[in-house]
């Protein structure tokens, strides 16, 4: 089986590649990343020159038609896991329109060569499937109790949730309108290695461990669903291997946590490790709230367990820790990420090869 992986070089995309090649050593894969300021070839570095029998990198826009159709159709691909995406809340508050293009775009882009190159005398080719990563973010924002299930109405409220939305129901409609065999996945918030530091934990373990303030939103008092990216790896092999065509499943960790708690826990952590006592909660700063920021995220499971038994396998406890420990050992590649000095390497020494 020949795997497309897009958005490889990002945070989820690089956990998957290390976690594919491991799990199933028969899947080829080819990672098509355009490597923007979150993707970074540098989360592919650890690749062991095994792996890399089994693993090409191409560098290119899911927007760019015949850089998509080339690839499918000369690679034969048989499967293609849609990562690549804009992914920060925040930066589609200041600019969406990056991310209608790529989330909405993009997502068609791929959808249409798939059509194209999967079809033979008015059929669909056989082992094909186009596996969609959506988010929980599409559901909206919960009250105090309740969970969203897969029937639970699209309710998006960012500009990054409405483009990941409008993603979501275009794979759908390829099925409804074309057959296009296709599964949907919508996952709750991931941590753990490689996660770009502006996402709320890797940007607090950095901020702390340089003694910088840490900015809570509002109250600080919002809920979110934590689960460790590698449980998220397991659920997409799980839909792409298993699941049926025109499948939804969400993924959920049963990890609700207020971001303050989160903060505090960190903190707690690091200052163990550290042994730092300035590491402490007086550098907490309660911040601008977030536009339109939603309340609470919460996931039912249920679904992906009963059809494809999938469960998470890492407790919060023992994930936090070791991802805070990740961070600790990797304090240069946060520093080159937030720099820009990956993408600069690879301009001056790959972009014109
Ligand atoms: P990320 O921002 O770390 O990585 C996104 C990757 O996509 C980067 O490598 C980037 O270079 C690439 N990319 C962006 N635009 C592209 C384009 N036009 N063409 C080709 N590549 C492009 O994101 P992530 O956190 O790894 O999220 C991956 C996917 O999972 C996204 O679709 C996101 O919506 C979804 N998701 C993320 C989470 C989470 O908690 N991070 C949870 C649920 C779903
Ligand atoms: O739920 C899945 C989603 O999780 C994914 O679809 C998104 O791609 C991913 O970015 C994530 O979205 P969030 O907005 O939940 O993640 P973020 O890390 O940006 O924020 C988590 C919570 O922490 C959120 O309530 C906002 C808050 N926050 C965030 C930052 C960056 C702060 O209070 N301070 C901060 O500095």
């Amino acid at each position: 089986m020949k795997l497309l992986v897009t958005g490889a070089a990002g945070f989820i995309g690089s956990n998957f590649v290390y976690y594919m090649l491991q799990s199933q050593p028969e899947l080829m894969l080819i990672g098509f990343d355009s490597l923007t300021y979150a993707g970074n070839l540098e989360n592919l570095a650890a690749l062991q020159a095994e792996d890399k029998k089994r693993f090409h990198f191409i560098k290119a826009d899911i927007t760019d038609a015949a850089a998509v159709a080339k690839v499918i159709e000369e690679e034969a691909i048989d499967v293609v896991v849609n990562f690549a995406a804009e992914s920060h809340v925040d930066r589609s508050i200041h600019d969406p329109q990056v991310f209608l293009r790529t989330n909405v775009l993009g997502t068609q882009t791929l959808l249409d060569a798939c059509r194209q190159l999967w079809r033979k005398d008015g059929q669909w080719v056989a082992g094909k499937k186009f596996v969609q990563v959506s988010t929980d973010e599409v559901y909206g924002s919960l009250g105090p109790t309740g969970e969203f299930t897969e029937s639970t109405p699209i309710d998006p409220h960012s500009p990054y949730s409405a483009s990941k939305a409008g993603a979501d129901l275009l794979v759908r409609a390829y099925h409804d309108t074309f057959g296009m065999p296709i599964a949907i996945t919508r996952c709750s918030n991931n941590y753990g290695p490689y996660q770009f530091p502006e996402k709320l934990i890797p940007l607090m373990i950095h901020n702390a461990l340089q003694h910088r303030d840490l900015p809570v939103y509002g109250d600080g008092r919002q809920v979110r669903d934590w689960l460790h990216v590698s449980d998220h790896c397991r659920a997409i092999e799980a839909v792409l291997m298993r699941a049926e065509s025109g499948s939804v499943y969400n993924i959920g960790g049963r990890n609700e946590w207020e971001n303050i708690a989160i903060v505090n826990k960190i903190i707690e952590i690091l200052r163990d490790k550290t042994q730092d006592q300035d590491i402490n909660d007086g550098l907490i700063r309660h911040v601008e709230d977030r536009l339109g920021h939603d309340r609470r995220y919460a996931i039912d499971a249920s679904h992906i367990q009963h059809d494809l038994g999938w469960e998470p396998s890492i407790g919060f406890a023992e994930g936090i820790e070791g991802t805070i420990q990740w961070y600790l050992d990797h304090r240069q590649w946060t520093e080159n990420v937030i720099s820009g000095e990956y993408q600069r390497f690879y301009e001056a020494n790959y972009a014109h090869r």
